[in-house]
Order: C-alpha cells, then structure tokens, then sequence
C-alpha cells in the first residue's frame, strides 16, 4: 500500500494528488491513506499535505526500501525477491536462513546495518546503520561446488564496474574479493556455499560496500587500512542508486557465467586487478608464501611463483600487497 502512494505521488510530482484520489485508486477509505501518509513520513519521506488540494512528495530517504529499489532494477533474475530490514545481525546468516527455507534464485537480503557483520577469515566487518551497503544475493547455480568461487570473481566485477560507473573512483579488485583504491579497501565480498559432493544447493553472495562512513575516525587499524566513497569521491553518490547499480551488473554477469562465458569476465577481471604481476604474500590455511602473483588461471586460481622459481596454484587465501 505505501508503495503504491509512493509511485502514485511520484507519478504526479511536482501537482498534489487529492486523498480522495488516492483513496479511490487504492480501494481504502481516506482515513486509511492518512495513516499510511503518516506511516510514511514515519519511514523519512516528506509529504506536504494540503487540506484542499492532498499530497505531495517533496523527498524520498535516503534508505533501502525494498519498494524504491525494485523500482531501479533492470535485471531479470537478480533482485527479483527483495528483503528488506532496519537491522540484523549479518545478511548472509539471514539468507542462509531464507535459503534453508526454499528462497528464491536471485533473492536480495539488505539491511541498512548489521550488528554482527561477517567478513573473511573469522573477521568481523563493520557495518553502521545508513552508512554502507550491506547486502546479501541467493543463488542457486547448477554448478559443481568446485566452481564456487568464480561467483565471487563475478561479483567483484559487477561491484568494481557500478563504482567506477557512478562515481570518478579508479577502483582495483585484489584477489579474490577485495575491492581497493589505493591499497586500502572500499569494499568486500563473502561468499558462502551449502552443497552436496557434486553439487551446489545455493550460495550466498555477501557485499559490503563502504558508503558514507568516514574510516579516518575508526579504531582497530581501520583508519589505515579501510576507505569510504564518501572519502573518495568529489560529490555524493546516492546508496540505492550504486545498490541496483552492482544488482543489474551481476545480472547481467551471473548470466554469462550460467552460459558458460566465465573466460570473458575473467578477462574483466584481469582488466581491473591490481594484483597481477605485483609481489605480494599470501595467507592460507596451509600457511603464508610470498611470489609474484603473475596469473589468474581459467578456474579463477592465483598463479604465483616464488623467489626460487617454483610455481604454487592458490585456490583460497589472503593477499597482502607487497
Ligand atoms: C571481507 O572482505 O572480509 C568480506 C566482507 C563481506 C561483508 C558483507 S556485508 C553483507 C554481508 N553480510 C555479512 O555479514 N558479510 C557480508
């Protein structure tokens, strides 16, 4: 219902829309589109209201309602389900959960903040209320779980081609799932798999973007390491506009890779790396190596070869930038 008043009055913005109109189109009587009037201005809309003449829109919030960005979104199948809340505690264990469930392919989890963040590695990712974008996308690919981690090279594209796209930041992806501006990070991917031997069950593909913080201000060495559009960019850029930004690019990625076309976004990839032929230090489960990251390979691998000459195939790590 609010929805519907929402487009209504932006329909027919800047004239007012008499309740008596909006009554009538909507089947409630005119109390009842008073309250969601109010219920409105409640979730941060601005809504002149004239006795004679009605409603009108004067600004929308700078919030993620599932309503406004559906709105947005060109794509087919990403977004095509879109749940929206105030808080949670991580997106990605929310979509786990939806998942579990039944959730659609392509369901969209957002949350304008997250009280207990996730990020890779057992860390925790700061995640304040208006401040970034904190979302999470179910998918269901027919794919082998050994394929899994492309997704997350798909993702780093759709993220880095929205920002580039709508703001003048060069941002760069370091392996696998980081995006930087100058060594320090903008933004960052989780992604998560349920899955049987052979097959994937769904994947949950989590994004943090940082928006609006300002990082100078943050402790546990976020200060040096982290950064912000906000920080970065000349002029504002607004959070649900660079939301369905990312969500229409993946669209249209994630199509590509379900076709098999996973080689042409690697070549993106490679395009936009800022780890490539750079000497860095990689920390896995097997313990840290340092190289030459000279390659990608077909699966999304980082090919590395070590001071010595030998070559090491890295399927999953950390990658400090030497
Ligand atoms: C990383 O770089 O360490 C990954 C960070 C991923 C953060 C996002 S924010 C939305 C989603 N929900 C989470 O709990 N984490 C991811």
């Amino acid at each position: 219902m609010k929805a519907q008043i929402v487009s209504l009055l932006k329909k027919r913005y800047p004239e007012y829309v008499s309740g008596e109109e909006i009554s009538q189109v909507l089947g409630v009587s005119r109390t009842a589109v008073w309250k969601h009037i109010q219920k409105l201005r409640e979730d941060g809309y601005r809504i002149e209201s004239h006795s004679r003449i009605g409603y009108r829109l004067l600004q929308i919030p700078d919030r993620l309602f599932a309503h406004e960005l559906a709105g947005l979104l060109t794509g087919k199948l990403i977004g095509s389900n879109i749940v929206y809340h105030e808080t949670v505690g991580s997106t990605n264990d929310l979509a786990k959960k939806l998942a579990r469930k039944g959730a659609e392919n392509g369901t969209v989890v957002i949350a304008e903040e997250q009280t207990g963040g996730k990020g890779r590695m057992g860390r925790t990712w700061y995640s304040p209320e208006g401040e970034g974008l904190w979302f999470s996308i179910i998918l269901r690919p027919p794919i082998s779980p050994i394929e899994a981690p492309k997704i997350t090279l798909v993702a780093a594209v759709a993220v880095t081609r929205a920002i580039r796209e709508l703001t003048d930041i060069e941002a760069g992806i370091k392996w696998p799932n980081d995006i930087l501006v100058s060594g320090r990070k903008l933004a960052g991917i989780l992604t998560e798999m349920s899955a049987e031997i052979d097959r994937v069950n769904y994947l949950v593909v989590g994004i943090g973007v940082n928006v609006n913080l300002d990082c100078t201000k943050l402790n546990d060495g976020l200060a040096e390491t982290a950064t912000s559009i906000k920080q970065l960019s000349s002029g504002s850029v607004s959070r649900i506009r660079l939301l369905s930004g990312i969500l229409d690019h993946f669209d249209v990625l994630y199509e590509e890779f379900i076709k098999g076309h996973f080689s042409q976004i690697l070549s993106k990839w490679k395009e936009m790396s800022v780890t490539i032929n750079r000497w860095v230090k990689i920390t896995s489960l097997e313990g840290a190596d340092e190289g030459i990251a000279f390659d990608i390979d077909a699966e999304g691998a980082l090919l590395l070869m070590k001071k010595d000459g030998s070559m090491k195939r890295v399927l999953s790590g950390d990658v400090t930038l030497r």
